[in-house]
């Protein structure tokens, strides 16, 4: 029996989603939509795809609700995404109301769902998420921090010219201008960056990777990335689908965690059947104290001026 893997939007992300998922075989597939037309016409698009790369996962479309019951992992794209010029918490008013209504269907109609929220600004929208639906915990997570730690990843590999698959990096905090890189914690092949690159180099990578989201936002000025958010939040299903105890830096729901209490910030956690499983609470210099908990301020900010 195959899982089902509801999408909550039917957008730029959320059709890499749906199509990397299929052609994955997570599970079968469900890609949901408040436009007419949207999801179906995807879906049927890629179904009629499936024959060339072998999948047997189902595709389907919906617009109503109903059509999401019983689902394993839910992943959330629904709402604005950023223009020029904007930042993400631009898009909380819009999107607190999106992820409201969002909340109260996937809560109707599928109560034992694993749910990732990708929306923007994400640390308010997960916490959202958990507020309105009442899930457990470890079933509300955030996808931001490991596709923060992606892109800090690609620039240390292209600074040195080595694979990326052996270069390790921690991005943790809000998914904003405050978020943390971690440098102490980033490696090539275990070996910390510092002993590899200059001071300078390193700080230069670490504001591209808080600024990469608005790289990439100024450059496709309709829109904002897809494809890299979209890989990420497929790591973290299929975590949990396959029970693979992976480590991602994600937004948690933190209850004394680096001395956060009742807010979602971006944490290393362990996840696996389990959802979120555990935090890993790894130890941070005076320095990097500071700016994570400057971070979960921005956080709180954002979060006090959410009515639910
Ligand atoms: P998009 O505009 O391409 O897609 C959003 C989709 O949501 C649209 O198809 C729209 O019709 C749909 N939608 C609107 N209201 C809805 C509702 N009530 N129910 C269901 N669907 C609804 O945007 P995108 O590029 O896919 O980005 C989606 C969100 O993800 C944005 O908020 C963006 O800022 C955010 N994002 C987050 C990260 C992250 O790291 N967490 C990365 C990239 C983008
Ligand atoms: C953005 C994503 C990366 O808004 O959060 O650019």
């Amino acid at each position: 029996m195959r899982k089902k893997i509801a999408l909550i939007g039917g957008g730029n992300i959320g059709g890499v989603l749906a199509e990397q998922a299929a052609y994955r075989e997570l599970g079968d597939v469900v890609l949901f939509d408040v436009v007419e037309g949207l999801p179906q016409g995807k879906a049927l698009d890629m179904a009629e795809g499936a024959p060339l790369v072998g999948t047997d996962s189902k595709i389907s479309g919906a617009n109503e609700y109903a059509d999401i019951a019983g689902s394993d992992v839910v992943i959330i794209t629904a709402g604005l995404a950023r223009k020029p010029g904007m930042s993400r918490d631009d898009l909380l008013k819009t999107n607190l109301s999106i992820m409201k209504q969002v909340a109260e269907g996937v809560r109707d109609n599928a109560p034992d769902a694993f749910v990732i929220v990708i929306s923007n600004p994400l640390d308010a929208m997960v916490y959202t998420f958990k507020e309105v639906s009442g899930f457990p915990k470890h079933r509300v997570v955030g996808m931001a921090g490991i596709l923060d730690s992606t892109r800090l990843r690609s620039f240390i590999a292209w600074e040195l010219g080595v694979s990326v698959k052996d270069v390790t990096a921690l991005v943790l905090g809000g998914h904003g201008d405050t978020m943390v890189p971690l440098v102490r914690y980033c490696t090539v092949a275990g070996v910390p960056i510092s002993q590899l690159i200059s001071p300078e180099r390193i700080d230069e990578m670490v504001e591209r990777t808080k600024g990469a989201g608005g790289e990439v936002v100024g450059l496709l000025k309709t829109g904002s990335a897809f494809v890299s958010p979209a890989l990420s939040a497929l790591e973290m299903a299929e975590a949990y689908l396959r029970d693979k105890k992976r480590v991602f830096a994600c937004a948690c729901l933190c209850e004394g965690e680096y001395g956060v209490d009742g807010l979602y910030v971006g944490v290393p956690c362990v996840m696996g059947a389990g959802g979120v499983e555990r935090i890993l609470e790894v130890e941070l210099d005076s320095d990097e104290r500071k700016l994570f908990e400057a971070s979960v301020d921005h956080v709180k900010e954002l979060v006090t001026q959410i009515e639910i």
